[in-house]
């Protein structure tokens, strides 16, 4: 297996160690006018030993001062794989597109922090920057909205699809569906595309995600389709697709737009979740981008991962309907028989507040102090919120809310039906899926991901014919 290369990453500590001249106790030529430069550092080295055979293996240092032990070349030299069932303390790629820093509740997106861009940019930027890898000048950002605005509309025959799915088909199905329904209209993306070819497929996801998101939505209320219009924005394009109606003079208000911008943001990446890990899986096998963005989708509904939004207000409705005081919910939360989590609770990474929850509480607090939006749900998420965080279950295992726990009752308040939160969750994240997908087809030492296990099955026996088993 190549080992990843530190081209691209910055400064001496990252990644591996460069080699050559430059090695340490290379003489310099007496002639040489100034010193050669100081040798890199040496290698750091774990070291481990198994039946008395000794393996030193390479501790790699990022760019934020992460460390991460190669364990490539484990099972060649010792004969043995790592164990690592949910991939806790395994890194399995290089990546220079996000950082999350658990410990202090710090996420970077390419370098920017979560906090800047949701104060600043709009989804487009960020859109741009995770798959281009800088914030697009005035002239670029035009560019890529005219390419978004150009490629947003539906294949006609698409259309026709959505009425062949069920009343109540959630929308997460038909997403998964149609977009990987769009590799049968667009099927020149290839293992060995052309870059031009990889640019117009990325402005067609990331545009025509939005409009079958809107659609689905349509169908779901049996409205007729709002086309896109290249008079609004990417975000208030998708409001006004999933809101207007022909007999409605409704118009996408300059505040819902910014939300919506924000919210978008806040789920634009998160290096190596479930869903990138999927889309990751699933590219390194030579899948066209379509299947690897459909796998991404599937792998995010599950309300472990981006479906805990439609989760968490589900269980705030089911707390207020068979009011359940919050101190039950909570001794429920620690029973380890019950079942029951606290949903938009937690992470595997944040061991403090989620940046992103703090950004969601704030729109969140302020969207209903100035809508005067009241009612039971909004108050029981504040008092589960203060509660969990005074428990000392939760505050022993570090469980703070995350993204999930105050997006879906902004999303709410804007209108859209639960059903609909974890398409947002995906229409927000797909230029992070896309970004990573772009990354490890890039990454030489990236090759089909295909894990070891570690099988507790039976021994070899023979085959007994039916007429003998008993
Ligand atoms: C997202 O990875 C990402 O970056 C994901 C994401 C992204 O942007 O892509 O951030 C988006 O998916 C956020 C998470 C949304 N999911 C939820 O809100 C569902 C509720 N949360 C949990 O199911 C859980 O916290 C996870 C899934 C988020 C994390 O699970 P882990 O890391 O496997 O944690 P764990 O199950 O090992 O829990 C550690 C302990 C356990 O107790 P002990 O065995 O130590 O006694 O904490 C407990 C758990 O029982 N625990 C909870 C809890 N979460 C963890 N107890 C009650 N309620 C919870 N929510």
């Amino acid at each position: 297996m190549k080992k990843p290369s530190s081209a691209g990453t910055s400064g001496p500590s990252a990644g591996r160690a460069p080699k050559g001249k430059a090695a340490a106790g290379a003489k310099a030529p007496a002639a040489a006018k100034k010193a050669a430069p100081p040798a890199p550092p040496a290698p750091q080295l774990a070291h481990l030993e198994l039946e008395g055979r000794k393996l030193d293996l390479e501790v790699l240092t990022g760019t934020q001062g992460e460390r991460v032990v190669d364990i490539g070349k484990l099972r060649k030299e010792l004969g043995v794989a790592a164990f690592d069932p949910a991939l806790a303390s395994t890194a399995v790629c290089q990546s220079a597109i996000t950082y999350v820093d658990g410990a202090r509740g710090r996420l970077l997106l390419r370098g920017y922090p979560i906090e800047e861009l949701a104060a600043h940019a709009t989804f487009v930027e960020v859109a741009y920057l995770l798959v281009h890898g800088s914030l697009p000048t005035l002239e670029q950002r035009q560019r890529f909205s005219d390419l978004l605005n150009l490629h947003s509309m539906l294949h006609e025959n698409m259309r026709n699809f959505f009425g062949n799915y069920p009343e109540g088909a959630h929308p997460m199905a038909v997403l998964s569906a149609m977009v990987v329904s769009l590799s049968s209209f667009y099927p020149e993306i290839k293992l060995d595309s052309t870059q031009e070819e990889i640019d117009i497929t990325v402005t067609r996801l990331l545009s025509k995600l939005r409009t079958i998101a809107a659609f689905s939505y349509k169908k779901s209320i049996g409205e007729p389709f709002i086309d896109p219009s290249h008079k609004y924005t990417y975000c208030e394009n998708f409001l006004n697709m999933m809101f207007r109606s022909p007999v409605s003079k409704y118009a996408a208000s300059a505040e819902d737009v910014a939300i919506l911008n924000k919210l978008l943001i806040l789920h634009a990446d998160h290096e190596q979740n479930a869903s990138t890990t999927a889309v990751r899986m699933v590219g390194s096998t030579g899948a066209n981008l379509y299947a690897c963005i459909s796998a991404g989708v599937c792998a995010l509904w599950g309300p472990l991962h981006g479906g805990a939004n439609q989760a968490v207000i589900e269980m705030l409705e089911r707390i207020v309907r068979e009011k359940i005081p919050v101190a039950e919910v909570l001794r429920r939360a620690k029973d380890k028989t019950d079942g029951f989590r606290l949903m938009g609770f937690g992470h595997r990474i944040y061991r403090t507040y989620d940046p992103r929850a703090r950004i969601a509480r704030e729109i969140c607090t302020k969207l209903f102090r100035k809508r005067r939006i009241t009612g039971p749900l909004g108050e029981v998420a504040m008092e589960l919120e203060a509660a969990a965080l005074a428990d000392p279950y939760f505050q022993e295992r570090h469980l703070y809310p995350n993204v999930d726990f105050y997006t879906g009752l902004i999303y709410r308040a804007l209108g859209f039906p639960k059903e609909m939160f974890t398409v947002l969750f995906a229409l927000g994240r797909l230029p992070g899926w896309i970004a990573h997908w772009q990354e490890m087809r890039a990454d030489a030492s990236q090759r089909i991901m295909r894990p070891r296990q570690h099988y507790v099955g039976p021994a070899q026996q023979p085959y007994v014919p039916i007429s003998k088993r008993r």
